[in-house]
């Protein structure tokens, strides 16, 4: 019998559970089919599906969790769980808070038939950002060659399954125990786990069969009630909110989707949130939750899909419609005031979150735009690491300023003038804008691929700086005319050369150890093609009108590329990047010889 014993008693609010994960994993597949377990269970008392959440309450999860009680023995004490899907990981760091996340604990969904993907990755790494404890659901084991459906709870269906089935799910599991390790974290199956403050729990589940459901209902449920009990304690003060969107609602008008995370809400309470033009108070006109089980995408009018409600306790979520909620910035905190004396400390405090967030710290940066303040925070968090400087940080999408804000840059710094666009739209004509006046607008709605995309441009741009240099300026090269290639004497005289230190190219000069100049590189040919660069370790034959074989120049000899002064200068101060230590010596060596 395997013994899971989390205990302890208090009042706590409703756990807020956040699933996450790569595309098509299975994250709604796993709600939907939590949520139909109530439709089943109706009596038991019914799911509230709330703005962008929904709520199972205790007596569903108890109904669900009964295949268990042979094998599992917790008392819940918590009043019900509050599940928010996230459409992918940007809603996620939408649910911010100050100093972390909304979500208490999190499900991280991964398909055991394909593992880690890019956005599991992605999400992993905004878990540890944001400290936030998570299990992780192996969906999909039905998908297993081999399984047998025959419990709706994962030990029990289990005992079932023919030997090779476990092994092929155990191998499976521990490809995850290993990717999770890679991260830093200890994983393994749930049931084999006996410290879980230590070891990141993974439940094999179904969402198609159901098979699992009701052990991972009782993990998350058992952590958060263990581990999470102060966090949980139910507030009776003033709520705290998180603003999850903004949308225009027929019949209503502008509206505000929010998360209450903690506290209460009430019809006429004061408001603060924040704009990007500075904080704004109004007062609430009305407060409205989903009548149970509706279709939220209805386009029906908002009251057939809305029930008004008075007041409202955390942990929920629910719309509100104000005056001037139309400028709200999504992802940003939203707090009711009861006490006209909390304004200014709440408004400094606000002030804060903004512009810890919508920064303009450097001169010369990149520009980044995002659709909410959640992602935009989580992308700076990520530049910073990389030490990216950041010039503008904003939510919308991109503009004809931001253009020209980035043509300017690029003029100072061609490494900075770039915009990155997260999850917002571009408009053809400015993308196009961009690319005619030289850069790119990086786009995608995967921040780490923004800064993969942002790096590759950077190193290509690098490259394009080296050739542009290279064309410009005359590079230090020391060749040598090799002995027995002499093709033709004079008018041109044509000769076999190996570059041995550097790079030469049409139209540098060359000269001898003692200064003298020889002349001037007519044309290069490597086996009959005609080339414009030749650089160390490469042969090739040359033209030169001024010298003669025999008489000016002879077989075996070292020459050099003349480098005036002031490219010289510029190598060494601009350019350093580009030259090897050899190829720097070089360049001194040569100067030497220039002012003899
Ligand atoms: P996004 O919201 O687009 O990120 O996807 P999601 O993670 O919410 O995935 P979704 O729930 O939409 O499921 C994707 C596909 O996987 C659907 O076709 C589901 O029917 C299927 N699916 C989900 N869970 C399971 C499962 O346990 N077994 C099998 N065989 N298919 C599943
Ligand atoms: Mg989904």
């Amino acid at each position: 019998m395997y013994s899971i014993k989390f205990s302890g008693f208090m009042v706590l609010r409703q756990p807020i559970v956040t699933i996450l994960g790569h595309v098509d994993h299975g994250k709604t597949t796993i709600l939907d089919s939590i949520r139909s377990t109530t439709i089943a269970a109706r009596e038991a008392g019914a799911i509230t599906q709330h703005i962008g959440a929904s709520e199972v309450p205790l007596s569903v999860i108890q109904e669900r969790c009964k295949p268990l009680s042979k094998i599992m023995n917790v008392k819940l004490t918590i009043p019900g769980l509050l599940f928010i899907d996230t459409p992918g990981h940007a809603a996620f760091t939408n649910l911010r808070k100050r100093g972390g996340n909304i979500a208490d604990i999190a499900i991280l969904v991964v398909d055991i038939t394909q593992g880690f993907q890019p956005q599991t990755i992605e999400a992993l790494e905004i878990l540890k950002e944001y400290k936030t404890p998570f299990v992780v659901a192996a969906n999909k084991i039905d998908l297993i060659t081999g399984w047998k459906t025959r419990s709706s709870c994962f030990l029990e269906s289990a005992k079932f399954q023919m030997n090779n089935v476990m092994d092929d799910l155990d191998s499976k599991i521990y490809t995850l125990v290993g990717e999770l390790s890679k991260y830093g974290f200890q994983a393994d199956r749930f049931d084999r786990i006996t410290d879980f403050t230590k070891t990141i729990a993974i439940i094999p589940i179904s969402a198609k069969t159901q098979e699992g459901l009701p052990e991972l209902l009782m993990v998350i449920s058992g952590l958060a009630q263990k581990f999470l009990e102060s966090q949980l304690k139910l507030s009776e003060g003033p709520g705290k909110c998180n603003i999850m969107e903004v949308k225009f609602e027929k019949g209503l008008g502008v509206t505000a989707d929010i998360i209450l995370y903690d506290g209460v809400i009430r019809k006429g309470d004061t408001i603060i949130f924040a704009t990007k033009s500075g904080i704004k108070t109004t007062k609430i006109r009305g407060l409205l939750k989903p009548k149970p089980l509706v279709e939220m995408r209805d386009t029906k009018g908002a009251t057939d899909r809305f029930i008004y409600v008075d007041e409202v306790h955390a942990a929920s979520g629910v719309k509100i419609f104000a005056p001037e909620l139309e400028d709200a910035l999504p992802g940003s905190s939203l707090y009711v005031v009861w006490n006209d004396n909390d304004i200014d400390k709440i408004k400094a405090e606000l002030e804060n979150e903004l512009k810890e967030i919508l920064i303009k710290t450097e001169n010369i940066g990149i520009i980044i735009k995002a659709d909410t303040l959640g992602s935009l925070e989580a992308i700076i968090k990520m530049l910073e690491i990389e030490k990216v400087k950041i010039r503008k940080a904003d939510v919308g999408p991109v503009s004809k300023t931001d253009i020209l804000e980035a043509d300017s840059i690029r003029k100072q710094d061609r490494y900075s003038g770039i915009i990155l666009a997260f999850n917002v739209a571009v408009d053809p004509a400015l993308e196009e804008e961009a690319k005619q006046k030289g850069f790119p607008i990086i786009k995608s709605n995967i921040i780490y691929s923004l800064l993969d995309q942002l790096k590759e441009w950077r190193e290509q741009e690098k490259i394009k700086e080296q050739q542009e240099a290279m064309q410009e300026y005359v590079f230090p090269a020391k060749v040598k005319f090799l002995p027995g290639y002499s093709f033709r004497s004079n008018k041109p005289a044509i000769f076999g050369i190996e570059v041995l230190i550097g790079r030469i190219k049409q139209g540098d000069t060359l000269m001898k150890e003692d200064g003298t100049e020889i002349g001037t590189i007519k044309s290069i040919q490597v086996e009959k093609q005609s080339r414009t660069e030749l650089k160390a370790g490469e042969q090739a034959a040359i033209s030169m009108d001024e010298p003669t074989i025999g008489r000016h120049i002879f077989e075996g000899e070292v020459y050099y590329t003349k480098v005036p002064l002031k490219d010289a200068l510029t190598l060494q101060n601009k350019y350093k990047q580009f030259l090897t230590g050899q190829e720097l010596d070089l360049l001194d060596h040569i100067m030497r010889l220039v002012r003899k």
